[in-house]
């Protein structure tokens, strides 16, 4: 079997081949980004730099990126939807474009020495154009003139020929997907159908040559750049007879991990095998995202709640395949962890906090399931009957988000039904219904009262960078400096996130900060506010970056990108590690108050401020 480890070394050398620089993995939860929970592309961290800001990397880079998408939740399950998946991208940061981006895609696939597949099972498409751009004729005429026959090249609309933004505004453009026919190769037509499962899609080069603005324009970008994204997981399938997703390297060992805990067989019946696929996908996405750079626990909000509602999802898909083991979760997580350490070291060094927030999650659903169904008890006892309103003020007083109370509620109800068999009517036999439609319409009901702030959020989507949020990072600094001075030098960041109205950043620190400290914080913040200072980066290397007293993390992020790393200075007062983009001076920040402080996890404390 070709490994995922053979891929990913693959595809990284062939790109540093041609000079791009290799990056780690970012973070799976952005930074300073208020509209998105997770990294869902390669193209996520770089967005500053796709606008134009100048990577410390170079112009040309490649990595492979650990990714989530939330979306297609109910569609996982099948042999396409994965809720984490590694992807694999080339970058131009106004370096080259069409030309060489094509040529480097179709090299990498056809060539021997790299991935070898058939020239004659390769189609691609193109965009057609429409009233925001025009039809891609340069990449139409680039795949013909590498010998892919005409009748190979679908030309397609936005729908299916354009990638970003990935939220309301920013970069995009068209862009040219590859497809490869994994049917019978004698079986395969001169016309490609983009609409035959058998062609299955594999790569994704964009050109990102617009910006699309708020009012909904395309403004052509002054750097023109190329983004590409090809999934490990579908790759490694594909190379190996187009295998099942879940039969790959990196999924195989947690079937059968999930095979021997249920005592069910994959690929026997097709609901237990919808299950096991479930199980193993996410559990995979629970382990990565609690084993991040910045971990993530469960809760009833934002990233939190994403991960909760995975793990619950896996629990309750286990006990359907009659997984009886307490804590199941975590024995999967292991596999996981041994699967990915060797790539992913953060995984390894988290080992032990992960299996223990699965323990307690785990133990957290199974209380709730049980008090929830004592209430349930109470209720029918006393009533006779539960009503849609109930069930739904029950399951909400049992800490049970709403999109969960739907999902959670069949359950609860067959436990019903056996509880009344086992102890009302010992007799007959009764089959209790669910008041579904009373259920739903109180469900709707609540749902239009409080639509929550993180709905949105879930569609995806990139911040634009407009002027608050660029003050609220600039003051992000600050912040961050006068804790330094103030609490002490064991206070880093843990978290961050920027929105037009606040800031919120959380940190490491034992204790509640006391009201005179935050005192001191803001008052030190509010001086330098005024004393105008300027702002500036520098690209240095790590021992420059040190010896300049420049805070951040300094871990294998910054050694891959050979010493070259982006260092932002406030006037003398502050330097660290970032990115950007950052206000010129600091004069322009207004008022600086903090609105709260409050305890995030053990020794994670979380502040929210404001600017006036
Ligand atoms: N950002 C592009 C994608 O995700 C490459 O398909």
């Amino acid at each position: 079997m070709i490994s995922s480890e053979e891929i990913r070394k693959k595809y990284l050398d062939f790109f540093k081949s041609k000079g791009h620089t290799v990056m780690p993995s970012a973070s799976l939860i952005p930074e300073n980004d208020p509209t998105v929970l997770f990294t869902t592309a390669g193209m996520h961290p770089l967005v500053p730099y796709l606008l134009g800001e100048k990577h410390p990397g170079g112009n040309r880079l490649t990595n492979i990126q650990k990714c989530i998408r939330t979306g297609d939740i109910d569609e996982v399950g099948d042999n396409v939807h994965l809720t984490f998946f590694e992807m694999m991208g080339n970058w131009s940061l106004g370096d080259y474009f069409k030309q060489e981006a094509i040529e480097y895609s179709f090299e990498f696939l056809t060539s021997k020495e790299w991935l070898g597949l058939d020239k004659n099972l390769l189609a691609v498409s193109v965009f057609q154009g429409d009233n925001d751009a025009p039809f891609d004729s340069e990449a139409f005429e680039k795949w013909k003139s590498l010998g892919i026959s005409e009748k190979r090249i679908a030309k397609l609309p936005k729908k299916n020929n354009w990638w970003g933004p990935a939220g309301e505004t920013g970069p995009c453009g068209p862009d040219t997907e590859m497809f490869y026919w994994t049917g019978d190769p004698n079986k395969v037509l001169d016309e490609f159908d983009d609409t035959d499962p058998l062609w299955v899609e594999i790569w994704n080069d964009v050109f990102m040559e617009y910006n699309k603005t708020k009012e909904g324009t395309y403004i052509p970008l002054a750097q023109k750049n190329v983004d590409t994204g090809m999934g490990l997981e579908r790759t490694v399938a594909v190379l190996n007879d187009n295998c099942d997703m879940y039969q790959i390297d990196t999924f195989k060992p947690i079937i059968e991990k999930i095979e021997e805990l249920s005592g069910k067989k994959y690929g026997e019946n097709t609901e237990d095998t919808r299950a096991m696929r479930i199980i193993a996908d996410h559990l995979r996405a629970a382990t990565f995202i609690l084993g991040d750079e910045r971990g993530i626990i469960p809760s009833n909000v934002g990233q939190g709640y994403v991960l909760r509602r995975l793990i619950r999802r896996a629990v309750r898909y286990g006990k359907m395949i009659g997984i009886k083991e307490d804590h199941f979760t975590s024995l999967v997580a292991r596999v996981v962890i041994k699967l990915f350490r060797g790539v992913y070291k953060e995984l390894e060094r988290n080992e032990d906090s992960i299996v223990e927030e699965l323990v307690k999650e785990e133990s957290k659903f199974a209380r709730t399931l049980q008090n929830g169904l004592d209430e349930f008890r109470k209720i029918f006892n006393k009533n006779g009957r539960i009503t849609g309103k109930d069930a739904f003020y029950l399951y909400q007083s049992y800490g049970f988000p709403k999109e969960m109370i739907k999902e959670d509620i069949k359950e609860l109800n067959k436990s019903i039904t056996n509880l009344v068999n086992n102890e009302v009517n010992k007799d007959q036999k009764i089959s209790i219904e669910f008041p579904e439609e009373e259920f739903d319409e109180e469900f709707k009901k609540h749902q239009e009262l409080s639509r929550t702030a993180s709905a949105g959020v879930f569609k995806g989507g990139l911040a634009d960078n407009s002027e608050a949020v660029v003050k609220y990072h600039t003051a992000t600094h600050l912040m961050l400096q006068a804790m330094r001075e103030i609490l002490g030098d064991h206070v880093e960041q843990r978290g961050s996130n920027l929105t037009a109205e606040r800031l919120r950043f959380d940190f490491s620190h034992p204790v509640k900060v006391t009201p005179e400290e935050i005192q001191k914080i803001e008052a030190r913040v509010n001086e330098i506010i005024q004393k105008d200072l300027p702002v500036h980066f520098e690209i240095l290397s790590i021992d420059e970056a040190k010896k300049r007293g420049a805070t951040g993390i300094f871990d294998e992020k910054y050694e891959a990108l050979g010493n070259n790393i982006k260092v932002y200075f406030v006037g003398d007062y502050s330097a660290e590690i970032c990115g950007g983009p950052h206000v010129e001076h600091t004069g322009v920040l207004g008022t600086f108050k903090i609105q709260k402080e409050e305890a995030v996890s053990q020794g994670v404390r979380r502040i929210k401020a404001t600017l006036q």
